[in-house]
């Protein structure tokens, strides 16, 4: 069975209540994009398939700090048996940039859990030291994904923070890190001496590729926002293979 609009308005009910109760919208945008972003187009491995809720996956460095969004949405999963969690881990995070003000994503219903046997190697998740190649070639591209995508969706920096113990940097990327907007990419273009700016953010300025897109963002909102759906819709559905009972489109809430 598909899930009905009813039982979809109360899952965004519990974790808008969530997300009105603990400011935890970036951490949940964090959790599905790294567990998405694992895919390998190539040999069609990880992708939004929760495989990042078990053990040898939770631990990889790059996931710092993601177990507590992981337990923070229990209760809600408890709530819904009938929400995969991997359905679960897209839709907080699509619903966390709607409660932020930012766009709404159109979303699918229907993504089958992972075992921990599926859970993917180390080492996919881009690094924050590194610049345009790695950004393109270690990581975007092998999802599948293209240079429009990587700007539009590293504007989802608009939300959260470094956190030292985590992955080493400080502070959040904007001046007010619980509201999605545009800042990020005015911050990348002249980074600022209190916000956060990872050398991953300022190769997006410097690649001759790249930097359109970012001084695109930067004064067009709307534009922003309207690439930002389609792509993150994109991330959402990587390596999904749908269940027979999974909605046949996507709808935007
Ligand atoms: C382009 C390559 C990317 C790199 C190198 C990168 C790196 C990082 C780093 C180092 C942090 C800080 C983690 C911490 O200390 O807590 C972070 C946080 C975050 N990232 Fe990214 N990221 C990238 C892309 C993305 C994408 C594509 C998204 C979502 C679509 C995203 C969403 C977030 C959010 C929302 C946070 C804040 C989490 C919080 O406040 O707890 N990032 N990222």
């Amino acid at each position: 069975m598909p899930v009905s609009a009813e039982r979809r308005a109360e899952l965004r009910q519990a974790l808008t209540k969530l997300y009105d109760e603990v400011p935890c919208n970036p951490i949940m945008v964090r959790l599905g994009w790294h567990d998405a972003g694992t895919y390998d187009a190539e040999s069609k491995t990880g992708g939004a398939n929760a495989s990042i809720r078990f053990d040898p996956e939770v631990t990889h460095g790059a996931n710092a700090g993601l177990k507590w969004a992981i337990e923070k949405l229990q209760p809600i999963k408890d709530q819904f048996p009938d929400i995969s969690y991997a359905d679960l881990y897209q839709y907080a995070s699509i619903t966390a940039i709607a409660h932020a003000g930012g766009p709404k994503i159109p979303f699918r219903f229907g993504r089958p859990d992972a075992k921990d046997e599926d859970c993917t190697p180390d080492g996919r998740l881009p690094d924050a030291n590194k610049g345009a190649s790695h950004l393109r070639g270690d990581v975007f591209h092998r999802m599948g994904l293209t240079d429009k995508d990587i700007v539009a969706l590293s504007g989802a920096h608009a939300l959260g923070r470094g956190h030292k113990d985590r992955s080493g940097f400080e502070g959040p990327w904007t001046s007010e890190p619980l509201k999605f907007d545009n800042e990020y990419f005015s911050n990348v273009l002249a980074p600022k001496d209190d916000l956060l700016c990872l050398p991953s953010d300022k190769a997006l300025a410097s690649d001759p590729e790249f930097r359109p897109f970012v001084e695109k963002y930067a004064t067009d909102k709307d534009a922003f926002f309207a690439d930002y759906a389609v792509s993150h819709q994109k991330l959402s559905e990587l390596g999904v293979k749908w269940t027979d009972s999974a909605d046949a489109e996507a709808t935007t809430d």
